[in-house]
């Protein structure tokens, strides 16, 4: 028995923030953001509204597709980095909004990594045999951490939200995950104030200590090298090739960052899923908003072999090989 995707869903908020928008405050300019990047636009969500918000709208989606309920639910894995609050988790404000009795859950920080180590620690907990109704929710509101006065970051990120639900399947779902993390990437991209740490002052304030940090080359490097690296190891070990695998589903970062990985794993344009154009970079949402986005354009078929790979800030990585399991 492993853990089976049986439903996926997405919400992302209706307002598109476009490349020319920072063409008005900022030093940048539509080509260079699409050249760089691949990106076009990202969506933002309105002033008011946190991550819990995202991730119910996914959520209530995924149960009207489902005949599975709300009380049938026994675990929820939050995967993200910006939590409505430091504390209660948003896995226990998803909890009272659905009103669900027997259930228990956490959030999950891991960055752009955060839905496979979701994925993988529901996938255990269903092996466990004690759990049979699992959902993982990746969901990042990266306007609320964002420096809008700084074009390295701003230009980047995107909020959205992704769920999937999980049940045992004998044949379908969850083959095998590797992941990894490596704290010696901390320097690179992070974000210094909120935590225990910068303990929250004017100053820290002042030094916009609250934003998102980041030494973009460092990080482009090593997510090339990361995401190749731990592609490669799982098509090893599970004899996936570029014959074999059906869909390969990056976190969605850098376009480039993508098309050199898809290039050194030898995978022909349609094996590849982009929508970096669309969302920018949603962090833990990216992935799962990716797959459903493939299940909506009807790019897996039951038995496919689908790969999942993300790198992120710690540094963390990972990759899930999966045998798709949901009709279309
Ligand atoms: N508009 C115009 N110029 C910009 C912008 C912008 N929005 N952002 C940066 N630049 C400038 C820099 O200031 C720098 O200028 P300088 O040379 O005068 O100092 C110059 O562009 C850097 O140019 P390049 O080296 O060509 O930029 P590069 O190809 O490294 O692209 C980028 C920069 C897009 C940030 C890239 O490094 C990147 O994507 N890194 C990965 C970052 C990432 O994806 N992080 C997300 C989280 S981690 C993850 O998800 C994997």
């Amino acid at each position: 028995m492993q853990a089976n995707i049986t439903a996926v869903s997405k919400f992302v908020p209706n307002k598109i923030i476009s490349n020319t928008e920072f063409e008005k405050t900022l030093d940048t300019s539509n080509e260079w953001i699409i050249s760089r990047t691949g990106i076009e636009e990202r969506r933002k969500l309105e002033l008011g509204k946190a991550s819990s918000y995202m991730a119910i709208k996914a959520i209530e989606k995924l149960f009207k597709n489902n005949s599975v309920n709300p009380n049938d639910i026994d675990m929820i894995i939050v995967s993200t980095i910006t939590p409505d609050m430091i504390f209660p988790s948003t896995a226990c404000l998803i909890q009272r909004h659905f009103k669900i009795d027997n259930c228990w859950g956490f959030d999950l920080s891991a960055a752009c990594s955060g839905f496979l180590f979701g994925i993988e620690t529901a996938n255990n907990f269903i092996k466990s045999g004690k759990y049979n109704n699992i959902i993982v929710v990746g969901v990042d509101t990266m306007s609320s951490i964002l420096d809008y006065e700084d074009r390295n970051t701003c230009v980047l990120f995107g909020d959205g939200a992704g769920a999937v639900l999980l049940q045992p399947s004998s044949s379908n779902g969850i083959i095998d995950c590797q992941l990894g993390i490596d704290g010696n990437g901390a320097e690179f991209l992070n974000m210094p104030g909120g935590g225990s740490l910068n303990r929250t002052t004017q100053n820290t304030v002042n030094q916009k200590m609250h934003f998102v940090k980041q030494n973009g080359a460092i990080v482009f490097k090593s997510a090339v090298k990361g995401m190749y690296e731990v592609t490669k190891i799982i098509m090893d070990r599970n004899n996936i090739n570029n014959k074999n695998l059906k869909l390969f589903i990056a976190h969605q970062a850098n376009k480039r960052i993508i098309d050199a990985t898809a290039k050194k794993m030898n995978l022909k344009s349609e094996q590849v899923l982009i929508n970096i154009n669309k969302y920018a970079n949603t962090t833990a949402a990216s992935i799962p908003i990716a797959i459903s986005d493939a299940y909506q354009n009807n790019m897996l078929k039951i038995g496919d072999n689908l790969i999942l790979t993300a790198f992120g800030a710690g540094f963390t990585w990972g990759s899930c090989l999966i045998n798709w399991g949901i009709n279309e």
